[in-house]
């Protein structure tokens, strides 16, 4: 408030000393100006914020958001951004409507602040170019589309372009390279196609540079090591994400080929010399189907921190280079095809908190070097070639390590003991798909910050111990085709003396338990979303305490000796998306009370002895008729009509 009352005082003596020659910005406003703000304002018919409502009168560079030049008297900034933060409050606002062209009419503006209005629709101005003073254009977060105008080169003033998050198409102008102040140019999150313009080599002053999460193709620019200036750089994920129109879903092999043609393809080309992208920190370049190697030359990338390559086809083995890069603390090199050993220079990377090569076609053995990397927490070396035979005893000695990845590493043997202990507590310990025997130890339910545990697709011969019911921070429990036998009784106590309880995740299916059941639901497993106990020899009866699994989505019981009747209480499970219940011995009618299931997609009740009229109405009818065949007597929708 102090400040505005400064500012008015400022004005009106302006007004006072130099009165005739300047004009009075408190006068009125340039024609020009007032036509491009009643009109911009004429396209908003719902601004949750209010300040458009305070547009009245003349006197245009009053009015919130609006600043002009003490001089002149022309507007050059609107700041109107959706997010909305002072001293006391912030609050995210709207604007229901459309961006109006005659924005183009306020030539002196110098910056354009809509961002995040979310529903502002419309194009930007093609003429857009006659905002020749534009040094900053925010219009990202909105729901624009149409394309990116040609006239956008003209903006020679231009440092910084934020389109990003809308729904703008088509090509990317070749004129944007032209902008040879820019700094900043954010576009991700749209769905824009075609390649990356050659001239974009040419934002000499370019710092940031987001492209991720479109439709792009084609090969990144051959030159861009030569924007000297570059701290990001994200092109990932351009492949179509999420944004498959739903038809293509019934084209199976249409749909791979929709994917092949839209993500970036082709070499890394940069650096290709010493001093090249030296400020480079933030590299994304994952989800797209780069190929050929990591070019060696990435040890001039001195200043790389974060990384991910991720998910493309980059072969080869990986540059013992990188080891130089010192100031590395993420390295995401999973789902490519590089090969050989990991190289010794790794454990130089004494920053590195976060290594991923899983599925890449790695050889072992493990250089024992790495074992200097004292600050890495997460460990992912899961499905690569590298027959470890066992755990390597330094890895257990890391002083951070808190989250291992070892699946598909050709781990034998039991569980060892000493990942009881670790110098940094264990997190997250994936150990799917090994040969691991034995039984799952008695103390893991000491792993007091255990967040997820994965122990599937292996042989391992055991009970529940009773010490998972210790466990506080699961979310997380897969077990998933082992020998597991006895009672699942304690995994229905995991989390019982804590509230807040974390779980949401349990896969037990294909094991050999045979009874607990009867705890389902009792306790407070209130966050569990999926629960797979399939392919197990678990008998007795479902409880009604099953309806206490509120956030359930996905229950799977099928393939068990399940029997008595089908208990109302499972429709209490309003978000469940898939039931399955199929190869039991359930007996009686199917409740009513199913029909409430209105979430549900995937549902089977096929071979159990159920009987009588399924009841009538979606979802029920709506399922094809092999989810309700092999039963005892059922008839009605989706089968043939009762006999009356
Ligand atoms: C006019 O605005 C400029 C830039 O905002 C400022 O530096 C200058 O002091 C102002 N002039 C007067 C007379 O207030
Ligand atoms: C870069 O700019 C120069 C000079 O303006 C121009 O001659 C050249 O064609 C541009 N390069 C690309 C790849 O567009
Ligand atoms: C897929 O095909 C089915 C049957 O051919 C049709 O009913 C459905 O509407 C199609 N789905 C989409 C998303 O096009
Ligand atoms: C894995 O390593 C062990 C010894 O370290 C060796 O006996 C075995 O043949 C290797 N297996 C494969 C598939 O390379
Ligand atoms: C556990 O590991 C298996 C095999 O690696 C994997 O398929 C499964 O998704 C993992 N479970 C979870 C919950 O991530
Ligand atoms: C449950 O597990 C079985 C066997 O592991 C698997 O085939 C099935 O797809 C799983 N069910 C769900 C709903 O994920
Ligand atoms: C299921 O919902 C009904 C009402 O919709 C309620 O009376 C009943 O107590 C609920 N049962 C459970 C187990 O939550």
């Amino acid at each position: 408030m102090g400040c505005q009352m400064l500012w008015h005082l400022l004005v009106l003596t302006i007004m006072t000393t130099a009165s005739g020659r300047k004009r009075s910005i408190l006068e009125g406003c340039d024609p020009g100006d007032l036509k491009g703000l009643t009109s911009f304002r004429g396209g908003i018919h719902w601004d949750t914020s209010g300040r458009l409502a305070k547009w009245v009168g003349h006197s245009c560079c009053e009015w919130e958001g609006v600043s002009c030049n003490n001089e002149t008297g022309r507007v050059t900034e609107i700041r109107l951004p959706g997010f909305i933060s002072t001293d006391d409050f912030v609050f995210q606002s709207q604007m229901e409507g459309w961006l109006s062209p005659s924005i183009t009419l306020l030539t002196s503006l110098e910056v354009l602040d809509l961002g995040g209005l979310v529903g502002l629709s419309g194009r930007i101005p093609p003429i857009i170019g006659h905002l020749q003073n534009l040094r900053k254009l925010y219009l990202y977060g909105n729901k624009l589309r149409g394309s990116v105008p040609e006239s956008i080169g003209k903006l020679l003033k231009l440092e910084e372009l934020h389109l990003h998050e809308n729904k703008l198409s088509g090509f990317l102008p070749s004129s944007l390279g032209g902008l040879k102040n820019l700094n900043a140019l954010l576009l991700h999150s749209n769905r824009f196609t075609g390649s990356i313009p050659d001239s974009f080599t040419n934002l000499t002053n370019l710092m940031h540079l987001d492209l991720h999460c479109n439709s792009l193709s084609g090969h990144i620019p051959r030159n861009i090591g030569e924007l000297h200036l570059l701290k990001e750089i994200d092109l990932s994920e351009n492949f179509l994400s999420g944004r498959i129109p739903d038809s293509v879903n019934n084209l199976t092999s249409i749909s791979v080929m929709y994917l092949d043609t839209n993500h970036l393809e082709g070499e890394i080309p940069f650096p290709s010399n010493f001093g090249q992208m030296a400020s480079l920190g933030f590299l994304r370049l994952q989800n797209n189907h780069l190929s050929g190697r990591i070019p060696p030359n990435f040890r001039y990338l001195v200043s790389l921190q974060r990384v991910s390559l991720a998910n493309n086809k980059l072969e080869g083995s990986i540059p013992p280079g990188l080891g130089n890069l010192e100031a590395l603390t993420e390295l995401y090199l999973s789902g490519n095809k590089l090969s050989g050993q990991i190289p010794m220079s790794m454990g130089l990377l004494s920053h590195l908190i976060l290594l991923s090569i899983s599925h890449n076609l790695i050889h072992g053995p493990l250089p024992d070097e790495m074992s200097a990397l004292k600050n890495l927490q997460t460990l992912d070396l899961s499905f690569n070639l590298l027959n470890l035979t066992s755990i390597p005893t330094w890895l257990a000695e890391m002083p951070s390590l808190s989250r291992m990845y070892l699946a598909g590493c050709g781990i034998k043997g039991q569980i060892p003991d000493f990942l009881r202990s670790t110098p940094s507590p264990i997190q997250e310990l994936d150990l799917s798909v090994n040969r691991l025997t034995g039984v799952i130890p008695t103390w893991i339910g000491r792993l007091t910050q255990l967040y997820s545990l994965n122990l599937s697709r292996n042989y391992l011969i055991s009970n529940i111990p009773d010490s998972v019911a210790e466990f506080q921070e699961l979310g997380v429990l897969d077990l998933h085709s082992n020998k597991i036998t006895g009672s699942l009784d304690q995994v229905f106590k995991i989390g019982n003396s804590f509230p807040d309880g974390s779980l949401t995740y349990i896969d037990l299916s294909d094991n050999s338990c045979t009874s607990g059941i009867e705890q389902i639901g009792v306790g407070t497993q209130q966050r569990i979303k999926y629960l797979n106990l399939s392919h197990n020899l678990l008998e007795g009866q479902l409880p009604t305490s099953v309806g206490e699994l509120k956030a359930m989505q996905s229950l799977d019981l099928s393939y068990n000796k399940l029997g008595f009747s089908l208990v109302n209480a499972i429709a209490n499970l309003s978000l469940l998306e898939t039931l399955k219940l199929q190869r039991n011995h359930f007996t009686g009618k199917i409740p009513v009370e199913f029909l409430n299931l209105k979430n549900l997609k995937d549902l089977d009740l096929s071979d159990n002895l159920l009987v009588g009229e399924i009841p009538a109405g979606e979802p029920l009818s709506g399922f094809p008729q092999s989810c309700f065949s092999g039963n005892k007597g059922l008839c009605g929708k989706p089968l043939s009509p009762c006999k009356s």
